[in-house]
């Protein structure tokens, strides 16, 4: 039970990175080709992004650098002309650069923009539309997505005005890679580090998305729900809603329509995603059946509450006795719903378990007559729900596959290549005799 606390207003951002290059070949994402403009703004992180540049190189991309003035303080110009191969962009003002190449020939030539390090003042720069030097001027002439990876300090990144400028950007559709947590260059620990350049590279390529489910309407549930003791007291849970989101940015970006029935989490809505928040598990299971027209997917990753309380108090319960019991009514079961509407999408549970965890998701799959279930162990000193990794059991009817530990931002990729390719076999006419 947990005491009620007000919902913060902080923001904490959504975290994704996405894989480049799907294990069979089948990829959903792919940087071959694609011509990336990376900026690199004033931090320390600066150093990491040469390394970035190479392995830009390694996935096919071609990449052209732009350094802020602050950048170049701390790396030199030519460490990234060596590794790109290009000549380095630095100033908007520069009558031979602008006469090898303009500033809006650059942007035009982008298919992608990366700003990586991006600091706390460019953020705010981008936030407010400025084009006060050659990258932010870029950033207003592009027409191509543009991704952020913030570095910086960890008080920098939670200060109110560094969220609110981050949360305008990722409304502007500007896809927010990071930060990472850990030891920082300042000697804090936190959150603000600069993604690794792996990661950047799978977060790119998520810019440019396969159209693997291009029309298909996907419907997720994701987080907790709260069930109301009182006006100010809940029965919750410790899901933080991050697979969930993960998932569902997985699935815009592979060119379907997306809604997310949220119960309370402190996560951004990923781009191109239709957020629905409830509180109760009543309110996600009412959210969730009024939207069932024309989806093709059905995801439930919310961590449902099984029982309500069965009165909730009016007024706040004071505490006159020594003891008390409150009575626990069940919740209806969404997925088992769902699945069980006459013309169901393909549904997709999840299975969190704490022994004999094939058995009893495989168990829970028939009960609930869904399609595929995802498991994962809890209680356990990794994964589960506060962690930022995760593994994933993932059966159907006649099949399995083992998804091992990794971020959930990638395993999220995964298993959704895993639902798109189950939901085509489920369209064909032998499934029904199958499954
Ligand atoms: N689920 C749901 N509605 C509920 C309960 C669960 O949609 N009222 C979904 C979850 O989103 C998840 C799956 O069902 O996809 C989990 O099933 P559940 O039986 O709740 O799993 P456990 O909580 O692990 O079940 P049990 O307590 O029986 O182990």
């Amino acid at each position: 039970m947990h005491s009620y606390a007000r919902v913060p207003d902080c923001v904490h951002f959504w975290r994704f990175v996405v894989k480049a290059h799907s294990s069979d070949g089948d990829s959903m994402t792919d940087l071959r080709g694609k011509r990336i403009l990376l900026g690199v703004s004033g931090g320390i992180a600066a150093y990491k992004s040469a390394d970035l540049v190479r392995r830009l190189g390694d996935v096919g991309a071609e990449v052209r650098v732009v350094m802020t003035a602050g950048a170049q303080e701390f790396v030199r110009p030519l460490t990234f002309q060596a590794v790109s191969g290009n000549p380095v962009h630095t100033s908007l003002l520069d009558p031979e650069a602008e006469a090898a190449m303009g500033h809006i020939e650059l942007a035009r030539w982008a298919d992608g923009v990366l700003i990586a390090p991006a600091s706390a003042n460019v953020i705010a720069r981008l936030a407010n539309g400025l084009a006060d030097d050659l990258l932010t001027t870029l950033c207003l002439a592009t027409e191509a997505p543009v991704a952020i990876a913030p570095a910086m300090n960890r008080v920098m990144w939670s200060h109110p005005a560094t969220l609110a400028n981050v949360t305008r950007l990722a409304e502007r559709n500007v896809t927010v890679l990071g930060p990472g947590d850990g030891d920082q260059a300042c000697g804090e620990i936190g959150s603000g580090r600069m993604l690794e350049p792996l990661d950047l590279v799978d977060g790119l390529a998520g810019l440019f998305p396969a159209p693997a489910l291009t029309g298909l309407h996907v419907l997720l549930t994701a987080g907790p729900t709260r069930e109301a003791i009182d006006p100010v007291r809940y029965i919750s849970n410790r899901s933080s809603g991050r697979m969930g989101f993960a998932v569902a940015a997985a699935a815009a970006r592979s060119g379907a329509r997306v809604t997310l029935v949220t119960g309370p989490v402190e996560l951004v809505t990923p781009p191109g995603v239709e957020r629905v928040d409830v509180e109760s598990a009543a309110q996600m299971h009412q959210a969730v059946m009024e939207r069932l027209v024309d989806c093709s997917i059905f995801i439930a990753c919310a961590a449902v509450a099984d029982y309500r309380v069965a009165t909730p108090a009016d007024a706040k319960i004071k505490k006159r006795n020594a003891g008390m019991a409150l009575e626990l009514v069940r919740n209806p079961d969404i997925l088992a719903d769902v699945a069980s509407v006459e013309q169901p999408p393909f549904t997709v549970g999840f299975a969190a378990e704490t022994h004999d965890l094939q058995a009893n998701a495989e168990d829970k799959r028939r009960r609930k007559g869904v399609d595929m279930i995802a498991a994962n162990w809890v209680g356990r000193p990794i994964g589960g729900f506060e962690a930022a990794d995760n593994a994933l059991e993932v059966s159907w009817e006649g099949g399995r596959v083992a998804l091992e530990s990794k971020p959930k931002t990638r395993l999220a990729v995964e298993l959704l290549e895993l639902i798109g390719a189950r939901y085509r076999a489920s369209r064909t006419p032998d499934y029904g005799a199958k499954a």
